[in-house]
C-alpha cells in the first residue's frame, strides 16, 4: 500500500510542477499530486511493456466496458460503449467541443473563478465569453440564478466545471437542475468538465449533469479522466461521453488533425485505475481530506485575515488573501519572501488577484512546510 507520508524527490524526473521554479522554492501550484501512482497502475504499465510493441493505440473493448459499467454503478447512468470518445486530455476535449458546436461570435458562459484553460478556450475560437461569478458564503460558493439566466440567454453554450477548480465546489443536484433547465429553455449546449469527479470529500456523491434528464443527456458533452484522481495526468488520457449521436459525430470530426489518438500506456493505466485501484483511491481520499482539514485549521489559527471556504472536492484550496493587502499580490509575495510557489489568483479571473490557489495533494510534511514558509514570509513583512 502506498505510504502517502513518504516524500519522493521529483526534481530531475521531468516533472512540470517541480521544474518551474529554482530548487529553493517549494512548488504547490499545478493540479498534480506528490504521490506515486497506485502499484496496480504501475504493474499494468510494466506488464504492457513486456510486449515491446508500442505502435498507435486504440481503447480496448474491455476499457469501454469498464467505463460503461462504472457509470451505471456510480451514477445510475446508462451509456453505451459507442458514446465514449477517447482523447489525449480534457482540455483538448472542451476546445474540440467549442470548435465543433459553436460559431465565431457565439456566446459562452463560464462560472468564475475558474481554471485558466477554461477561461482561455473561448478566445481560441473567437467566442464571446460571459463570466458569471460564484458567490462565496459561509455555506460554500453559491450560484446566483438571475445573472446566470441572463448570460445563458445570450449564449449558445455553457462550459461547466464540476467539481469546480479552484474553489473545490461540488454543484448540488438542485443547482445542476437549474443549470440544465436554463440550458433547455435557451437551447444551449452543455460542456461539462468533470475531471475531478472522483475526488469528493465528506461522503459527497458526484452527479453528472447529463444524468438529470433525457433533455440534459441530449445536449451535454461530459469530459472525464482517471488522470487527476490517480495522479497519472502525464499519461495524457481522457474521454468524452456524448449520448447524442449528431453531437458526437461533429465533436469527433473536430479533431482536425490536431487532436491525435491516445497514449497506449495511458489507456492501460486508465483501465487498471478503474479496475484495480479502488482501495488506493479510498486511502488517498482519506489522506487528502485530512490534509484539507489540517490546512483549514492552520489557516484559521495562523492566518485569521485569510478567508478559506473548505473545498468539497479536489486537492485545491482557494485562499482569499485580500485583507492582508500583500504587494504586489499574494502569489508574488509568498514566492519572493516565503519561497513557496502557489498559483496566482489572477489566473482564474482578472478580478481574483488577491487570491492564491494552494495544492494540498502532497505528503503532510510538505503541506506543513508550505504553511511554515507562509508564516516566515509574513513575519519578515
Ligand atoms: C478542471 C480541469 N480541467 C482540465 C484539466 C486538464 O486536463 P487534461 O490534462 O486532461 O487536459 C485540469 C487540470 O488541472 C483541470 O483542473
Amino acid at each position: 500500500m502506498t505510504d502517502f507520508d513518504a516524500v519522493h524527490e521529483r526534481r530531475g524526473t521531468g516533472s512540470s510542477k517541480w521544474s518551474k521554479y529554482p530548487a529553493d522554492i517549494l512548488p504547490m501550484w499545478v493540479a498534480d499530486m506528490d504521490f506515486p501512482a497506485a502499484p496496480e497502475i504501475v504493474d499494468a504499465i510494466r506488464n504492457r511493456l513486456e510486449h515491446p510493441m508500442l505502435g498507435y493505440g486504440v481503447a480496448r473493448d474491455e476499457l469501454r466496458a469498464r467505463i460503461v459499467a462504472d457509470m451505471e454503478a456510480k451514477y445510475g447512468w446508462s451509456i453505451t460503449a459507442d458514446d465514449i470518445v477517447f482523447l489525449p486530455g480534457v482540455e483538448p476535449g472542451f476546445n474540440m467541443a467549442l470548435k465543433a458546436m459553436l460559431q465565431p461570435g457565439d456566446g459562452l458562459v463560464v462560472q468564475t473563478p475558474v481554471y485558466r484553460p477554461i477561461l482561455n478556450a473561448p478566445g481560441h475560437w473567437n467566442l464571446v465569453r460571459h463570466d458569471v461569478a460564484l458567490r462565496p458564503t459561509d455555506q460554500g460558493h453559491v450560484m446566483e440564478i438571475a445573472p446566470l439566466a441572463d448570460a445563458i440567454s445570450r449564449s449558445k453554450a455553457l462550459l461547466l466545471c464540476n467539481p469546480q477548480n479552484p474553489t473545490g465546489k461540488v454543484y448540488t443536484r438542485d443547482e445542476l437542475g437549474q443549470i440544465a433547465a436554463l440550458c433547455r429553455d435557451h437551447d444551449a449546449l452543455i460542456i461539462s468538465d468533470e475531471i475531478h469527479c472522483d475526488l469528493l470529500f465528506d461522503g459527497r456523491r458526484h452527479v453528472p449533469i447529463a444524468t438529470l434528464s433525457d433533455d440534459a443527456a441530449g445536449r451535454t458533452i461530459t469530459l472525464m479522466a482517471a488522470s487527476k484522481t490517480y495522479n497519472i495526468a502525464g499519461l495524457k488520457t481522457a474521454f468524452a461521453i456524448i449520448e447524442n449521436k449528431t453531437i458526437r459525430e461533429r465533436f469527433t470530426q473536430s479533431r482536425l488533425g490536431m487532436v491525435d489518438s491516445v497514449n497506449i500506456l495511458g489507456l492501460e493505466a486508465t483501465l487498471a485505475a478503474y479496475t484495480h485501484a479502488d482501495a488506493w483511491k479510498r486511502s488517498m481520499l482519506a489522506y487528502v481530506q485530512a490534509n484539507r482539514d489540517y490546512l483549514s485549521q492552520e489557516v484559521a489559527s495562523s492566518f485569521p485575515a485569510v478567508r478559506l471556504i473548505k473545498a468539497e472536492a479536489t486537492f485545491l484550496a482557494w485562499l482569499d488573501c485580500r485583507e492582508m493587502a500583500l504587494t504586489p499580490d499574494p502569489q508574488t509575495f509568498f514566492l519572493e519572501h516565503g519561497k513557496v510557489g502557489f498559483s496566482a489568483g489572477s489566473e482564474f479571473g482578472a478580478e481574483y488577484a488577491g487570491y492564491i490557489r494552494v495544492n494540498f495533494g502532497c505528503p503532510r510534511s510538505l503541506l506543513s512546510e508550505g504553511l511554515d514558509r507562509m508564516k516566515r514570509a509574513l513575519h519578515k513583512k
